[in-house]
Formats: C-alpha cells, structure tokens, sequence
C-alpha cells in the first residue's frame, strides 16, 4: 500500500521518534490526518497507547528497521495483501478436534502467522515447528516461546527432502490465494500415516481452473472431507469469505505425495544406474 504524502511527511519529521518497538509523533496532527497515520500504524501491527508515561504507537516487534525499509519505498506491506487473517479461536477448537494432536506429536505449522494455530497445537502439547514469511510476525512467533523451531521463509521455497523426520500433523490456514499450492507443498512434509487439517476458502470446492479439479481428484481418492465452516468464521479477522476445513489422512502407501511418497520417487541418479 503506498504510504500518502502526508503521512510519509508525518513519519519522517525530524520530530518522530521511531525507536525499539514504538513509534512516538510529539506534535499535534489535525483530526483525519491523525486517522490517516493511525491507520497505517494499526495495519503493520501498532496499537495505540495513551498512557501518560507512553503515548505511543507500540509494536510487537522491533519497529525501526521495518519502518526505515518502508519509509524507503513509500508503502508497506498491507497485513491483507500479504494474506494476513489470523484463525479465530472457534476455528481452531475445531481444527483441532480433527486434527487430534497427541502429546509429543510432531506439527508443522507452515504459514503461521502470529501462532493462532501453534499456541493451541503446542498447549494441546505437541511439538511444534513454524514456517512465516513476514520477519514481524516470525518475530512475534519466535516471543511466545511456543514452537521448537521458526523458520523465517517462503514456505513454497523449503525443500521436503531437506527435513529430518517429517510430521504426524499439519496445521495450516495458509494465504488463501495460494491455498492448493500450500497445501499440495505440506503434504510433502508429512509422515504416512499423518494427518492434515487445513483451512481454504470454500471456492476450492467448486472452482473449475485445471489446478484446482486437480486437487480436488486428489482429495477424493485419499478419501479426505471437505468441512464447511459458518459463514462468517472469518468475521472478526476481517474477511467475509466463506471457508471450509479440508481433512487429509496419509495412509501408508497411498495416493497423496507425503514425505514417504518423495522419498520413493527414483532420483536421477538411480535412473542413471539403471541406464
Ligand atoms: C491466513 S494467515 C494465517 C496465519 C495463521 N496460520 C493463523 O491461522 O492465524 C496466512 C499467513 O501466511 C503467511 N504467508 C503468506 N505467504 C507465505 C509463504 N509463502 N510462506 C510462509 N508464510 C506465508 C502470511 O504472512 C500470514 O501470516
């Protein structure tokens, strides 16, 4: 989102103080060119703070350097743009009613945003790994001391082959326009025998482009469920769009591409010996 020259002026005053995790404007702005500035400080993250000894916009995460980077490029990147709509905790109950994370069960979160779905996963106590993309939210993640692991990455651009043991779960409610290609990507995480459970926008199960009849024939052979959630499960993290659940049990030798299914594919070295 481009930041509007006012606000950009606002920002780079001499007078603002952008420090550690918060961000201070000692000067009075008129009625709606504060609302302007507060609504981009909200969107990555502030909160405003009126009391005496703050009277700040504060962050849960270090601040500058992100602010710097987008005070650079004149935008920042919209929480919306990049798919940002943490799970309401009803979602999550029920995610996790199918998902039955046991004690010591490996999860993997792979787009987890501020850990709505890890916190629970982990207090359910299960051992639980983190993939985000945003360097704010990994942050965030990373302060709530809930997972084993963060990985600040594009989820899309880790290697399945490259992890140790893969997982007895995945959980996920990943960018929804991306979201068969996530989920595609996670099962490659997944042990035989695991379970995923994962949040798509309901339009997966009718859309008729070539990728998704594909994930759909995919879904059907593993015998895996299409959920639907309300209608507004999302309401409150802003989107109206219409969600369901999709449940996927990896049967031992069966036909979704698990971790155990890559690592039966020939490489091209087997091929060669074979030559
Ligand atoms: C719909 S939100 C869900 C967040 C969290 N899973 C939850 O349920 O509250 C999607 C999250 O995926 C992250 N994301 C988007 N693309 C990603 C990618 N390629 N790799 C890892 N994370 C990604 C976004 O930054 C955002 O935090």
């Amino acid at each position: 989102m481009k930041i509007p020259t006012d606000v950009l002026e606002v920002l780079t005053d001499g007078r603002t103080i952008i420090s550690g995790d918060r961000i201070q404007i000692p000067f009075q702005l008129d009625a709606a060119l504060y609302q302007r500035v507060n609504t981009m400080l909200k969107d990555v993250g502030g909160r405003w703070d009126g009391r005496k000894a703050v009277r700040a916009h504060v962050f849960p995460y270090p601040v500058e350097e992100f602010m710097r980077a987008c005070l650079a490029a004149g935008e920042w990147p919209s929480r919306y743009e990049q798919g940002w709509y943490p799970t309401p905790p009803p979602v999550v109950f029920e995610m996790l009613e199918h998902a039955s994370v046991r004690v010591g069960h490996t999860v993997l979160e792979p787009s987890a945003g501020t850990g709505a779905i890890a916190e629970k996963a982990a207090a359910e106590l299960g051992i639980v790994d983190c993939v985000e993309i945003d360097a704010r939210r990994a942050h965030v993640l990373r302060g709530l001391g809930i997972a084993r692991k963060v990985t600040e990455a594009d989820f899309l651009d880790l290697d399945p082959l490259a992890i140790d043991e893969p997982y007895d779960r995945i959980l996920m409610n990943p960018p929804f326009e991306q979201a068969v290609e996530h989920v595609t990507h996670a099962l490659g995480f997944m042990k035989d025998g695991g379970t995923l459970v994962a949040v798509l926008p309901e339009s997966v199960t009718w859309r008729v482009d070539r990728a998704t009849e594909r994930f759909r024939a995919m879904v059907t052979e593993a015998e895996g469920e299409f959920v639907r959630l309300p209608d507004r499960a999302f309401a409150a993290s802003g989107t109206s769009v219409t969600t369901v659940l999709l449940v996927l049990d990896g049967e031992p030798g069966g036909p979704l591409h698990t971790h155990g299914w890559h690592q039966r594919q020939p490489t091209q070295l087997d091929l060669f010996e074979t030559v």
